[in-house]
């Protein structure tokens, strides 16, 4: 789920980007119980990129207190509805509490299995292929090694399935860095909707869709070998 549109739904109505931060957080809440409700097994949101650093420090502070605030309020009612949180990108350079906080969340809803809910913060799909990339290096894996399967392993996505599906909302029809490892033959989904007014019902709208999708993975269609 590449969450975009925060910004633009709020100078609509005339308040402050981080007043979209937190109307987009507040519908996550909403999304992720639906998620629960649709059968969703995995759900990977795109929260915070390696690119958002560049943004105005106080958006980016703001942001990263949202998160703060997410897992403070929302942790406990998450573990009980059985979601396992976990988390791609990298903590270091997030503050001290913060870490600690994500650490604790992922420790304490391990066990759980009714919705995998990855949080892509601090992430980019570039800096996870080159991350990888050096880490297979340094395990002193040989060139001829290195197969799909071995790369699928050095991601942070590892033990995770491809998205089967990515929706973007906002309009913007382009993946600005998300899973492109993963998402190699993922169905796109991009809706005007900005990510605040995101709700079960286009939600629900993307995954019908997504059932009439003929998904080919470079072969021809079933019904072309039927006749
Ligand atoms: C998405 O909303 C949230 C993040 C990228 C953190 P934006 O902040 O990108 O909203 P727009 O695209 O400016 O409307
Ligand atoms: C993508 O949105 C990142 C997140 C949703 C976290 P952006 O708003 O940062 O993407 P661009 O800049 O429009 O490509
Ligand atoms: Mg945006």
């Amino acid at each position: 789920m590449i969450m975009d549109g925060n910004g633009r739904w709020a100078a609509k109505r005339g308040l402050p980007r981080l007043a979209g931060h937190r109307a987009g957080t507040e519908n996550l809440r909403r999304i992720i119980r639906a998620s629960v409700e649709f059968g969703v097994k995995y759900l990977t949101i795109y929260a915070f990129s390696t690119e958002n650093w560049h943004r105005p420090k106080e958006e980016v502070d703001g942001l990263m207190n949202i998160l703060e605030d997410v897992i403070d309020r929302e942790l406990d009612e998450l573990n009980r509805e059985g979601v396992q949180l976990r988390h791609i990108g990298h903590l270091e350079r997030l503050a001290p509490t913060l870490q600690e906080k994500v650490q604790y969340a992922i420790e304490l809803t391990r066990n759980n299995s009714r919705l995998i809910l990855n949080i892509a913060f601090n992430y980019g799909g570039r800096d996870e292929i080159v991350c990888a990339i050096q880490r297979i290096l340094r395990d002193g894996i040989q060139p001829d090694e290195v197969t799909p399967e071995l790369v699928d392993r050095y991601m942070f996505t590892a033990g995770t399935p491809d998205p089967d599906l990515i929706i973007r909302t906002s309009g913007e029809m382009r993946v600005s860095n998300f899973l492109i490892w993963q998402g190699a033959y993922a169905e796109l989904f991009v809706t005007p909707v900005y990510w605040p007014d995101f709700d079960r019902e286009e939600y629900f709208k993307a995954l019908v869709e997504y059932g009439r999708r003929d998904r080919r993975y470079g072969r021809v269609s079933s019904s072309d070998l039927c006749e």
